[in-house]
């Protein structure tokens, strides 16, 4: 019998404060060879992080497909919002862009939507059924959903106002360093935009991704929620991988 042929795409994972960059290996969604990574020109022009990505891409042999997660609402690899980008994005082609510019099929898809296919596909997620609910804690909050497995693509869950501040003015990752919170400040914060998301959606399952839940024992025991609550289990890679997935979409895809 022979072997089935391995399919391999490069993943970007553009964040507010660094992009990175990786071969993804699509049948099991394990990096292959180095994973890069530089800073974020976030408030530079279009043209400047264009360029960024296409530096970081090129350290990688080969002209893989490329699938590219970007902090912002994405229609059809067109970009809509740009909390924390240069507002000249908003309205870019940047799948049309970045493609022109790589010389190679470019898919463009939200930050925590590409996040959410990566932890459904191969970690904590993975095969469960229902509303599953993740939000990626960063530069802002990302959230993506899936309803029977399906992504409803570009929830922007972050900027829901709760008791009048918005949740990633709350809770995001930045926001305990910037305003040097305590665990417990912080997590009071959190749980606060939990019970919001909780009482909206009404989710079986919370999936908590980004560089903070990569070690999560100081504030783990302190979340409080009503829908089973998570910590993703492809840590930093998961924006990386789903943004490779991103490109081969199976039935569910952002852009
Ligand atoms: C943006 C989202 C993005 C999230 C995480 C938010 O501010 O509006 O599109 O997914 O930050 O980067």
């Amino acid at each position: 019998m022979q072997k089935p042929v391995k399919e391999f795409a490069i993943g970007v994972d553009v964040g507010g404060s660094s992009i990175k960059c990786a071969l993804v290996d699509l049948s099991d969604g394990a990096l292959v060879g180095e994973r890069h990574s530089i800073p974020t020109p976030a408030q530079d022009p279009v043209d400047t992080l264009l360029e960024a990505i296409a530096a970081v891409v090129s350290l990688i042999p080969g002209d893989h497909p490329v699938g590219l997660a970007f902090p912002s609402v994405i229609v059809r690899g067109t970009v809509r919002t740009a909390a924390h980008l240069n507002k000249a994005w908003i309205g870019q082609p940047l799948a049309t862009l970045a493609a022109a510019r790589l010389r190679r099929r470019v898919t463009a898809i939200n930050d925590a939507d590409a996040a959410g296919l990566a932890e459904q596909r191969y970690g904590a997620a993975r095969g469960v059924a229902g509303t599953v609910l993740l939000l990626t804690l960063g530069t802002g909050i990302g959230s993506a959903l899936f309803i029977g497995g399906k992504l409803v693509p570009n929830p922007e869950l972050g900027h829901l106002q709760v008791d009048g501040r918005e949740a990633e003015q709350r809770a995001a990752a930045r926001i305990k360093v910037e305003q040097n919170l305590s665990w417990d400040a912080w997590t009071h914060e959190l749980n606060m935009v939990l019970k919001e998301l909780h009482s909206l959606l009404w989710p079986d399952l919370i999936v908590l991704c980004g560089g903070i839940t990569e070690n999560p024992e100081p504030f783990l025991a302190k979340l409080r929620c009503e829908a089973q609550l998570r910590v993703g289990a492809l840590r930093a890679d998961a924006g990386i991988v789903g943004a490779a997935l991103a490109t081969a979409p199976v039935e569910s895809g952002g852009a």
